[in-house]
């Protein structure tokens, strides 16, 4: 894979996630209207969950008919090397009530790995760009996380799951995560949790149960920044659990989390 094929799949996600959120804003009602409900009564979809991810499908289609895509709402499509992974409104509850974290995030993977991601944070007017190899990017400054910093004095976001079960497990772990950190933030997008660690807004991130269109993007944005992205016991990041912090800090998360048995929930 060259820089040239990583930087085009760069700008083509870019330019489609910018489009979409352009569409976004202009057609959000002052009150979205919830559409359905997926796992439990609060996991909701509106129109234009469905609307973001329709044009962002019709547009790689239009340029790459032969890419596989696997998208929140139109689930899994077509087959071959090229994978584009696609949330196309991630934060849809803070999209329902005015809150300022959603994002259109669009990542593009080669034989299984992500090479491209880009998290559109629409409301704030930021976008955040990554290609492997080339660093992660907001507004033409090159960002880097936070290094050199213990647990104890660590920001951590996180987010939870909607379905029942899960949550109560979640709110279980993070009652012994609380104490042992400088504080939680719970901004309500993987995606953009993720550009936090980037930017160093926060200095980890851990969540159970994202999927790939939660991560896969704002992931290799992360990472292009110098933060480590995983799962459990080497594992790479899974639904299972996602971490995200420097180096260091990462091992002192995962260690804190690894006990707290994860398989209760699954
Ligand atoms: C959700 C958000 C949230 C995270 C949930 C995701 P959605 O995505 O990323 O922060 O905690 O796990 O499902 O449903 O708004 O696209
Ligand atoms: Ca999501
Ligand atoms: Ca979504
Ligand atoms: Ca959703």
């Amino acid at each position: 894979m060259t820089v040239e094929t990583v930087g085009t799949f760069a700008h083509l996600a870019e330019e489609i996630a910018r489009e979409a959120g352009e569409m976004l804003l202009a057609k959000r009602p002052a009150r979205p209207e919830v559409l359905a409900t997926k796992s439990s009564p609060t996991d909701v979809v509106t129109a234009l969950d469905r609307a973001s991810e329709e044009l962002i499908r019709a547009r790689i289609k239009a340029v790459r008919p032969d890419d596989a895509i696997l998208g929140e709402e139109g689930g899994s499509t077509g087959g071959g090397r090229v994978r584009w992974i696609v949330d196309p409104i991630d934060g849809t509850v803070n999209f329902l009530y005015g809150l300022p974290d959603w994002a259109v995030s669009i990542a593009v993977e080669v034989d299984g790995e992500v090479v491209a991601g880009v998290v559109n944070v629409v409301p704030r007017g930021e976008v955040f760009t990554a290609a492997k190899g080339e660093g992660a990017w907001l507004a033409g400054e090159r960002l880097h996380c936070n290094t050199g910093v213990p647990l104890n004095r660590a920001l951590i976001a996180t987010g939870f799951g909607y379905e029942v079960g899960r949550r109560k497990v979640q709110a279980e772990v993070l009652t012994h995560v609380v104490p042992r950190v400088r504080d939680i933030r719970r901004a309500g997008s993987a995606a953009a949790d993720l550009c936090s660690v980037a930017a160093g807004r926060v200095d980890g991130y851990y969540e159970r149960g994202p999927q790939a269109w939660d991560y896969a993007a704002g992931g290799l944005v992360a990472t292009e920044a110098g933060a480590r992205l995983g799962g459990l016991n080497g594992r790479p990041a899974n639904p299972e659990l996602t971490l995200c912090a420097a180096p260091g800090l990462f091992e002192e998360l995962h260690e804190l989390l690894v006990p707290l048995n994860p398989e209760r929930d699954a």
